[in-house]
């Protein structure tokens, strides 16, 4: 496929989850995230958005993904527009589809944070606009370019490398890390008590992915299976609106701490450690692995800007 015929493929599309997207479209965001690092990092001003006005919806708080959508647009001349749990009345008092549609009207694009996921849907079927998901209940696929890049720029390649997700293995995290490992033939394995396992009709769909990608997708209960790991990764025991399940969570994930045994368990010293952040230091991960020289979070967190920037250049912008 040519430049010209990616950048077609993805003009005016909406980035609701990976499911929507062939390896080459993953890798060509991938790609063209490099790129925009590379153009950041030069000092040079982009202005393939100039002129438009991007809706930034949050229901829920966030640290790096508003950060990321703000700073990428101002950095290519587009206009941020931050709407807050409290400033809209989505859902409330007015229905999604309302709003959808009246955003629709003035602005170019939205992205969207918040729970129900099948908010993010309604938001791009009634706006006519690109939107874009940056986290729901169910996914987190901005968060995976970033990972993806950080592991490409780590490693220099993305297939055969062996990620093992360990903590809420149901989570938009565990979730959205399945769909693009399989379906960038990362062999992906999740660790995690039965009962946080994801929903088998999502697993189902990732292994009928890995039949392209020739990927192996392990689900399992045993922490022995970090053995080979080249990425460890972990996330928070407890999700964004779920802060009820504290307690619980805790006593049932205890086992599943990434810690020094843990990552020895890997047979290797050569293996990294990854999260999406924010991380509650003690619970998912101990201080040591987290501020060890194998533990990429920062890189990770830098990489969101410059692959949600890559998501919005590529969906709306003039390149
Ligand atoms: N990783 C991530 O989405 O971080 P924020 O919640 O700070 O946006
Ligand atoms: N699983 C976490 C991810 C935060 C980036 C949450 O939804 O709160």
């Amino acid at each position: 496929m040519s430049q010209e015929e990616k950048d077609m493929t993805l003009k005016g599309r909406s980035f609701l989850t990976l499911k929507d997207f062939t390896a080459e479209e993953i890798d060509y965001l991938l790609d063209l995230a490099a790129e925009l690092k590379k153009k950041k990092k030069a000092g040079i001003i982009g202005e393939t958005m100039k002129g438009k006005n991007v809706a930034l919806i949050f229901e829920k708080p966030s640290t790096r993904t508003r950060c990321a959508f703000t700073i990428g647009c101002i950095d290519e001349g587009a206009h941020p527009e931050y709407l807050g749990k409290d400033d809209i009345q989505l859902g409330h008092k007015e229905s999604v589809e309302d709003t959808a549609r009246v955003l629709g009207r003035m602005f170019d694009a939205i992205e969207f944070r918040g729970f129900k996921h099948e908010n993010v849907e309604k938001l791009a079927k009634y706006s006519g606009v690109p939107v874009w998901n940056g986290l729901t209940d169910d996914y987190h696929p901005t968060q995976i370019l970033a990972d993806f890049l950080t592991l490409k720029e780590h490693f220099g390649h993305l297939k055969g490398l062996k990620l093992v997700f360990v903590g809420d293995g149901r989570n938009n995290m565990a979730n959205s890390l399945m769909i693009g490992s399989a379906k960038m033939g990362v062999n992906f394995t999740i660790i995690a008590p039965k009962v946080l396992w994801p929903k088998e009709d999502l697993v189902e769909l990732c292994k009928e992915y890995t039949k392209e990608t020739g990927s192996e997708i392990v689900i399992t209960e045993d922490i022995k299976a970090v053995e080979g790991a080249d990425a460890i990764y972990t996330d928070v025991w407890c999700s964004m609106g779920e802060e009820d399940k504290a307690s619980e969570r805790v006593a049932l994930l205890k086992p599943y701490q990434v810690n020094k045994a843990m990552m020895d368990m890997t047979g290797k010293d050569t293996t990294i450690f990854l999260h999406c952040l924010p991380a509650v230091k003690g619970n998912e991960v101990t201080e040591d692995v987290f501020e060890s020289p194998n533990s990429l979070v920062f890189d990770e967190a830098e990489n969101r800007l410059h692959s949600i920037k890559a998501v919005m250049v590529a969906t709306l912008g003039n390149i």
